[in-house]
């Protein structure tokens, strides 16, 4: 089974940023995770699109853009011609998901979902093959640093069971209060990629730390 690391940049040290991203670059993480918030889906504003260009020009991974907005269809080719490959909108962002997720496609991009912790993974059912991702949100969007809501242990292992019987290769992503101390758990629960923001870069050694959440 996958499993990737994927560190996120909202935790990084914007002061040296190209320094963060040459570390993941050497890393054994595999994708850059980037979290685009507009103050209105979320309550924080993050980054726009001219620091995921330059985040683009350095980074030597693929680059997971996690969208916290409203309204997400307005930006896709934005996104995509700044440098996304992999673009994941909110379930309650969207009205019409089955045609944002086509559309993130017909881009050239892989495209996958979020849920906010209280949003059930059994909603996903009739949307899963237009899915190339599922990310679950572990905290309530919007900051780094926040405490792990241990009820998505239990959604990873019914959307792994779900994403199992139909056979699919939907990927299940992990957001929020990821950690050294709860990996293994969540990989084990079925999780295929580990966002990790704090405990990356707040760690002594960074790049330590993600071989240590990849285990
Ligand atoms: C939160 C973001 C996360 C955040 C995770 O809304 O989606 O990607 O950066 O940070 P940690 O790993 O510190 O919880
Ligand atoms: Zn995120």
């Amino acid at each position: 089974m996958i499993r990737y690391v994927a560190p996120s940049l909202l935790s990084a040290d914007f002061n040296n940023l190209g320094r963060d991203i040459e570390m993941v670059n050497h890393s054994e993480a595999d994708w850059f995770h980037l979290d685009i918030m507009d103050g209105v889906f979320v309550p924080n504003i993050s980054y726009g699109f001219p620091v995921v260009e330059h985040i683009a020009r350095l980074a030597k991974k693929p680059l997971d853009v996690h969208l916290m907005i409203v309204d997400p269809d307005r930006y896709l080719e934005k996104f995509r011609d700044a440098g996304a490959n992999i673009l994941t909108v909110h379930w309650e962002a969207c009205t019409h998901l089955h045609r944002t997720l086509s559309e993130i496609r017909k881009l050239g991009m892989k495209a996958g979902v979020s849920l906010n912790p209280h949003t059930p993974v059994e909603l996903l059912d009739d949307i899963l093959p237009e899915a190339d991702l599922v990310l679950i949100m572990s905290v309530n969007p919007g900051f780094g640093g926040q405490k792990f809501i241990e009820n998505s242990l239990s959604k990873i292992s019914r959307l792994r069971e779900m994403i199992d019987r139909k056979g699919y290769s939907t990927l299940i992503e992990v957001d929020g209060g990821v950690s050294t101390s709860n990996a293994a758990k969540l990989y084990a629960a079925g999780a295929n990629v580990l966002v990790a923001g704090n405990a990356v870069f707040k760690a002594e050694n960074p790049s330590d730390a993600i071989r240590l959440i990849k285990g």
